[in-house]
């Protein structure tokens, strides 16, 4: 039930990691791919992946947070495709991790346009394409697992991640009377560009990483993109307005973690947050504040 022939796939932010995978795997599926890629060295090589995977894919290069571009993404696929069956909002970005007060104006703009802003307007450009496919179509929207719990450091992100739920629920609602469905994907830590998990945990703290998430590794973008598969495709038929954690079980676990021995405790084991190596004092990571999810 996994076949997207036939079936038009917008994917934001497709140029790399979680997008990426998205888009191979929507290829893969035979569906028609169509990529909204700010980077134009990253929608060159999604673009060539594509075709060499024998993808009929359509890469655009364009900032979804201006309007200006999402309605040239909008007549390109209308013209190009005729209407739209999902669409993905994916991009995202924590942009940096600190207290809530040392967060500027700017800053919070910034991250208001890139988490949420966009996924309004991306959403409401996209819908008469969507609406031209007609019941069966879909919206998933990339969430974290910090819109679902307190993430210190990361409060303006962890407020646009929630609002993410909070808009996929009210969509949901208003579009299931015509068969289009809404759900969002709620992620933990996963190796990315972004968040490039193996080079930021310093050699001194790799052996917690199989006790750092119950199922004992971080995130890869395929696992998301597995997720995304699942949700727009008929096995999701009945499935509308919901929240998909794709964490390794990090939800579910709450403050649970093992200790050294794999004992279940609620005590926090280590020094530090994993991504400082305690005898060092010295972060090892790209972005050294941050540890979202
Ligand atoms: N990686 C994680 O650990 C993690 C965890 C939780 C949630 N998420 C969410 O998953 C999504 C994808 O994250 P990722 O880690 O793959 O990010 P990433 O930064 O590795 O990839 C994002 C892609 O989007 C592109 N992009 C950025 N701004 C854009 C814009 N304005 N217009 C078009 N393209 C743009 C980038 O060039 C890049 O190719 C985000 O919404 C993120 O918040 C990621």
């Amino acid at each position: 039930m996994i076949d997207f022939t036939q079936k038009t796939v917008l994917v934001t932010g497709g140029g790399s990691g979680i997008g990426r995978a998205t888009a191979e795997a929507f290829g893969s599926a035979g569906a028609r791919v169509v990529v909204a890629e700010i980077n134009p060295e990253l929608a060159d090589e999604v673009r060539n992946q594509l075709q060499q995977a024998g993808v009929e894919a359509l890469v655009v290069q364009a900032d979804v947070t201006l309007r200006a571009d999402v309605a040239r993404m909008v007549d390109t696929i209308e013209q190009r495709f005729g209407g739209l069956d999902v669409l993905i909002n994916n991009v995202g970005d924590y942009l940096v991790s600190k207290p809530f007060e040392q967060f500027s104006d700017e800053e919070i703009d910034r991250l208001y346009s890139l988490n949420l802003r966009h996924i309004f307007d991306v959403t409401r450009a996209m819908l008469p394409l969507l609406r031209k496919q007609g019941a069966g179509a879909s919206i998933i929207s990339l969430s974290s697992i910090e819109g679902l719990r307190g993430a210190p450091t990361c409060a303006i992100y962890a407020a646009f991640k929630a609002a993410v739920g909070g808009f996929t629920r009210t969509l949901a609602l208003e579009l299931a009377p015509e068969g289009i469905r809404a759900n969002e994907i709620a992620l933990e830590t996963t190796e990315t560009r972004q968040v490039p998990v193996s080079l930021a945990i310093p050699d001194a703290n790799k052996h917690h990483i199989p006790r750092w998430i119950p199922l004992g590794r971080f995130g890869q973008p395929q696992d998301c993109a597995g997720a995304a598969l699942y949700l727009a495709s008929p096995l999701a038929a009945w499935v509308t307005g919901s929240t998909l954690t794709v964490d390794g079980g990090a939800m579910a676990a709450g403050g649970w973690m093992r200790d050294p021995s794999c004992a279940w405790t609620t005590i926090p084991v280590i020094t530090g947050n994993g991504f400082i190596d305690a005898s060092q004092g010295a972060p090892a990571q790209l972005r050294p504040e941050a540890q979202p999810a």
